[in-house]
């Protein structure tokens, strides 16, 4: 954990609780934390899967890590403390949006398997999802949407992950989603189905 620096300050709760938001959007909250390499399809799982729920008129929302770098996380590069910092904000953010009672779906690398544990440890049971969106280095180098493992392995682009920076696989994720050999349709429905099953798409009981 972080050090705090403040002192004199004090939690401040509301008069409105989780329960009563979820009970108000159908749903339990939960980070459906995505981890897998560049170009593994983390991102457009994750959108196609938010458009999917809000269809269902459920309440979703992405957190994507090259959009969260544009803002929030603008001061963080790719070292692997910086990473550490990126994943530890986000884990906080992820957090505050499943306490709002939305199912959130995280979009990062999270090379680092401790960064994400500590992500993980944030969250009660249940509330914290890991998803390892699998593709081989071979695969997304084949895909290289962006252009970055050409420019990696021309030494362009220092700690790229997968070519210059290390990724650690998931030892125990929820659910894994081999984005190898299937559609994004049939992955989307792997995710809304885990989560229907789990009871993440009902309001909570009592
Ligand atoms: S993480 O490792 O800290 O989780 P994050 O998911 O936020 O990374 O950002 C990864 C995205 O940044 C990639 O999809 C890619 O577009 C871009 N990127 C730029 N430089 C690098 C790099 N050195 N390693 C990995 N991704 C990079």
């Amino acid at each position: 954990m972080a050090e705090q620096k403040a002192t004199n300050i004090t939690w401040h709760g509301g008069t409105i609780g989780r329960r009563e938001r979820e009970a108000l959007l159908g749903q339990k909250g939960a980070t459906i934390w995505l981890t897998g390499l560049s170009a593994s399809g983390k991102s457009t799982v994750a959108v196609a899967a938010e458009a999917e729920l809000v269809a269902r008129g459920r309440l979703a929302y992405v957190l994507d890590g090259d959009n969260v770098r544009h803002g929030l996380n603008s001061n963080l590069g790719f070292s692997p403390e910086d990473r550490t910092e990126n994943i530890r904000r986000i884990g906080e953010v992820a957090k505050l949006f499943t306490d709002s009672g939305v199912i959130v779906f995280t979009s990062f690398i999270s090379p680092y398997r401790a960064d994400r544990d500590a992500a993980r440890a944030l969250f009660e049971a249940g509330d914290f999802l890991e998803v390892y969106v699998d593709a081989d280095v071979a695969t997304c180098e084949e895909r290289d949407p962006k252009g970055l493992y050409k420019k990696a392995r021309a030494g362009e682009i220092p700690e790229f992950t997968g070519i210059s920076a290390p990724y650690e696989e998931p030892e125990k994720p929820e659910l894994v989603v081999a984005t190898k050999n299937q559609s994004v349709e049939e992955s989307v429905a792997q995710v809304v189905a885990f989560l229907e099953e789990n009871g993440y798409l009902a309001p909570p009981e009592g």
